[in-house]
């Protein structure tokens, strides 16, 4: 939300496709709520070659469930088993389009972060990537406050601890310049 606010802020007209929060969705972008990955999926791909840059920050479920119980499962046995299904993996589908849009991921990792971020962007055919250190205490999840290492194919830049939206802005600034670059 912090990003989609900060790229408004800077002029781009803003399509935000989120799942179920309970944020307000900054003033002036166009909502597209979903409630599920494949949903997502969809709704990006509608979108993505009509996009200038594509930013993938949501935590995508990788699985999800086979068969969704159209009734309450009743207890019974002493262990259960559900069988999961693999999601799309949406960000690597919009980055293999043809006609793709400058395409930016994020990775959250706990340990090598710039190792992880570099191949998760050879391996996704990413532009950019924005790794955090989820391991690091008073940033990422459960805080207002976040920092980042930001690659692109040649380029390396890190955004040091601030609130999420001074981040945001910074990355939308970082994702201006190396898709200009690209050009
Ligand atoms: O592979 P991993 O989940 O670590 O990669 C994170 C990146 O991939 C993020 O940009 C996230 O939004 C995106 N992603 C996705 N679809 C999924 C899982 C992750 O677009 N099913």
């Amino acid at each position: 939300y912090a990003i989609a606010d900060a790229a408004q802020k800077a002029g781009a007209e803003v399509t935000l496709i989120s799942g179920p929060v309970n944020i307000i969705p900054p003033k002036g972008c166009q909502l597209v709520s979903v409630t599920n990955a494949q949903e997502m999926h969809h709704e990006s791909l509608k979108r993505a070659t009509d996009a200038t840059v594509f930013i993938a920050c949501a935590a995508v479920a990788d699985y999800r469930v086979a068969d969704i119980a159209e009734q309450k499962i009743k207890k019974s046995a002493e262990t259960m088993q559900i069988k999961l299904v693999k999601n799309p993996d949406i960000v690597a589908d919009v980055a293999a389009l043809k006609d793709k849009p400058f395409t930016v991921g994020f990775a959250a990792e706990t340990q090598d972060v710039e190792q992880y971020a570099l191949s998760k962007l050879k391996r996704k055919n990413l532009d950019m990537i924005a790794a955090n250190n989820v391991a690091a205490e008073g940033q990422g999840f459960n805080s207002d406050n976040n920092s980042l290492l930001v690659c692109g194919e040649k380029s390396k830049t890190e955004i040091p601890l601030a609130t999420k939206s001074q981040v945001a802005e910074a990355l939308v600034n970082l994702i201006y310049q190396e898709q200009e670059n690209n050009r």
